[in-house]
């Protein structure tokens, strides 16, 4: 039987990871033919010869079985992915920006034009919240899903709540382990954990979100006297996501700063680890808790979705259309 060809855009933290984990699993069945990066100036740790400076190369190459994409540029990224799906291929994507902006457009194309797109590791790097949802709760009607779906503003608070860890510093080493975005606002102030949960909206509930109608508040005004202050309570400061559905069927999202004690599983999630509590109206609450950043846990997931598609995977999106959509100032109704 012939390799699976993957054509693989970025080669950065995600990209490497993924790619390593397949260098260590010869056996999968899967080769990656093409590789894609932006700047040639660049130092990398494969040899010139691997790499293509142009992505259209990998659109127009018909060889390519699967095209991976994990690139931080959103409108690069969308732009990619929604050519691809006009070609009727198959996309494994990891970017939270580009699809909590273009969700709508991107399941019409894939719908018109018969390809697949999967983006489990868009959301909470190696937890497999996306399946979950989409798959195991689709008959359930779902009370909330409340998580912390960043992981570096989650090291961030894990470290400053250790002795002689300030701000700079804790950010500066989320940047050096490879958690943090080439723009670390997008996490330090929670657009990134607002991006997955719009995504994880369209697969909890059916809304597609826009994710400038839900409010964010981040991190950056959170200082050492707030955490001190929670700790001589018992309690830890966490950005925490908050899905709910309101009593009138509707969909409230908000990403804020909690204070969280030891009864709430969340309060267990710490450093770049991410943990997501999904409340079934039969199933009662669940708990999945996992790695949430890293160039590893982010392509592990990555390649769980290459090896889903050859299965014949595709989302089944159930609840589209289950409820309408919130109006922003619901969100400000949510019970957190
Ligand atoms: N910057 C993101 C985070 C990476 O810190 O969670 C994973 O999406």
């Amino acid at each position: 039987k012939q390799p699976l060809r993957i054509g693989l855009i970025g080669f950065g933290c995600v990209g490497q990871g993924f790619y390593d984990i397949l260098q260590q699993h010869p056996g999968l069945g899967l080769t990656v033919a093409s590789i894609a990066v932006k700047n040639p100036d660049k130092p990398r740790p494969l040899s010139a010869d691997r790499f293509t400076y142009h992505a259209d190369e990998l659109l127009n190459d018909p060889t390519l079985d699967v095209l991976v994409e994990v690139i931080d540029d959103a409108a690069e990224a969308f732009r990619l992915v929604s050519a691809a799906l006009r070609q009727g291929r198959r996309v494994v994507t990891a970017n939270k920006a580009m699809l909590a902006r273009h969700l709508p457009e991107l399941l019409q194309l894939e719908q018109q034009h018969g390809g697949v797109l999967l983006y489990e590791a868009a959301v909470c790097g190696s937890i497999p919240i996306i399946r979950t949802l989409d798959a195991y709760f689709s008959h359930e009607p779902l009370r909330s899903v409340r998580g912390i779906f960043n992981g570096s503003s989650n090291y961030v608070l894990t470290r400053m709540s250790e002795e002689g860890s300030d701000y700079a510093t804790a950010l500066a080493e989320a940047q050096a382990l490879g958690f943090a975005e080439t723009d670390p606002s997008l996490d330090m102030g929670a657009f990134d954990p607002r991006s997955k949960a719009v995504i994880l909206a369209a697969h909890a509930y059916g809304v597609l979100l826009n994710p400038d109608d839900v409010l964010n508040l981040g991190i950056e005004a959170v200082g050492a006297a707030d955490i001190a202050y929670a700790a001589a309570r018992g309690q830890k400061v966490k950005v925490v996501a908050s899905l709910q559905r309101l009593p009138n069927g509707r969909v409230a999202a908000l990403v804020t700063p909690q204070l969280l004690g030891p009864e709430s599983p969340l309060f267990t999630v710490e450093h770049e680890f991410n943990g997501v509590v999904v409340e079934g109206e039969y199933a009662g609450p669940q708990f999945l808790r996992g790695r949430g950043a890293g160039g590893h846990p982010t392509g592990s997931a990555v390649l769980a979705d290459v090896l889903a598609l050859r299965r014949g995977l595709r989302y089944g999106y159930t609840k589209q259309a289950a409820a309408p959509a919130v109006q922003p100032a619901e969100n400000l109704s949510l019970d957190v």
